[in-house]
């Protein structure tokens, strides 16, 4: 018995939340083209990816509603989050220690019926877009802005990031971003927060897994490194001998490569075409510029294709986040695929515990400390 290295094409369960086949991404039966094409909303990817069909407007008007209801955090959080903002702390840890401080303030934590489960996926999901922009706005030395009940998820979060209201191209796009996001069948994380639900513990124990998971910079952390690329780029003013150097020394590309695409990654060209619409004619302009220098470089370098998290580093820029809260971002996006995950797998339950291959000696004799 030998091991796979990263345990790379092996299928460890059956899924009805999100399918990858032929270099396509679909959600629950739907190409992810039929939401960009028909301007889904955020709320309603959500909604399918937790009850596996898409909702009535009856429907989508009472999760709208429950969700926007729980918007709010405690004052008992904020204050965690303004401790934890004068810390020099990772952003990507800051959110996890506070969603699982979510799981200390509610009573219910250690429930673990379906139905609670439910309520605390809509009161998570709520949430963490007012953890992060609390939380961005604290570190800044700003007042956090309040949530905004009358507005939807994406318009929500940047007009509690920034502070004023969002223009329709800004929520479209960030709209858009989010549902590329929602899920992606079983990449690390969402392995993660499966394998911890499987112990039947609680959700915000599955979560903070799936959190911590995303943070490294070969997941969820490559897109902040590739705007601090494209900086880098910016300044030395020689995107091929800047590419060059790196490959010379063996250096990974960040935002370029996929472990399951290999011709195409089906979200990149929504978001290459956002980063173009956000960028046409302004000064961040020259970031589409470079992105399109350094996607060209590399593909006829390396043959490496981008991946999602290449061009949604320009359009996070232009919608005025710092690159540090990229994966923030993507964490809001992909909890909504993870809860979806924790549910099915708690739904159909069997522990996952694969073996491992030794690899070390064997039959080795003990040896007394005062000998060895
Ligand atoms: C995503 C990723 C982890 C997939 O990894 P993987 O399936 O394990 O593939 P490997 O890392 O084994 O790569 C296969 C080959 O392509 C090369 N390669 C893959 N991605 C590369 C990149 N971004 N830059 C340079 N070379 C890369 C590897 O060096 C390797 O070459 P080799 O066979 O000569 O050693 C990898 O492409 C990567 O690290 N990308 C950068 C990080 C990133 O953007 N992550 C977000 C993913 S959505």
């Amino acid at each position: 018995m030998t091991a796979s290295m990263g345990l790379k094409d092996m299928i460890a369960c059956d899924t009805r939340i999100s399918a990858i086949e032929n270099d396509e991404l679909s959600y629950a039966g739907y190409n992810i083209s039929e939401f960009m094409d028909n301007n889904a909303s955020f709320e309603e990817v959500i909604y399918l990816l937790w009850n596996l069909h898409l909702p009535t407007q009856i429907e989508l008007n009472q999760f709208e509603e429950k969700l926007r209801a729980e918007y709010a955090i405690s004052d008992a959080v904020e204050q965690c989050i303004l401790i934890q903002s004068r810390k020099h702390l990772h952003p990507m840890s800051v959110l996890r220690s506070t969603v699982s401080l979510l799981g200390v303030y509610n009573i219910h934590a250690e429930e673990n019926s379906l139905e609670v489960m439910y309520d605390q996926s809509i009161q998570i999901m709520a949430k963490v877009p007012t953890i992060i922009a609390t939380f961005a706005r604290l570190r800044q030395g700003l007042t956090p802005i309040a949530p905004r009940e009358d507005l939807g998820f994406a318009a929500n979060f940047l007009y509690m990031l920034k502070g004023e209201e969002p223009t329709e191209l800004e929520v479209r796009a960030f709209n858009k971003a989010l549902i590329l996001h929602a899920d992606h069948e079983l990449n690390a994380s969402t392995f993660a927060a499966r394998v911890t639900a499987s112990t039947l513990t609680d959700i915000y124990s599955c979560v903070t897994t799936a959190i911590g998971t995303l943070k490294g910079s070969l997941h969820g952390g490559a897109n902040e490194r590739v705007f601090d690329m494209l900086m880098d780029i910016r300044e030395s003013g020689d995107t091929e001998s800047y590419l060059r150097q790196k490959l010379d020394s063996k250096e990974k590309i960040m935002g370029f490569g996929h472990r399951v695409y290999k011709t195409v990654d089906p979200r990149q060209k929504y978001l290459k075409e956002m980063a173009l619409a956000l960028t046409q004619g302004t000064d961040d302009e020259e970031f589409y510029n470079l992105s399109q220098e350094v996607e060209d470089f590399i593909r006829h370098e390396k043959g490496l294709i981008p991946n999602v998290d290449f061009y949604s580093a320009t359009v996070y820029h232009v919608l005025g986040i710092d690159s540090d809260i990229f994966t923030l971002i993507f964490a809001m996006s992909r909890m909504a695929g993870w809860i979806a995950h924790v549910q099915e797998q708690k739904k159909n339950n069997k522990l996952i515990r694969p073996r491992s291959h030794y690899a070390g000696q064997m039959e080795l004799v003990y040896i007394p400390i005062n000998r060895r």
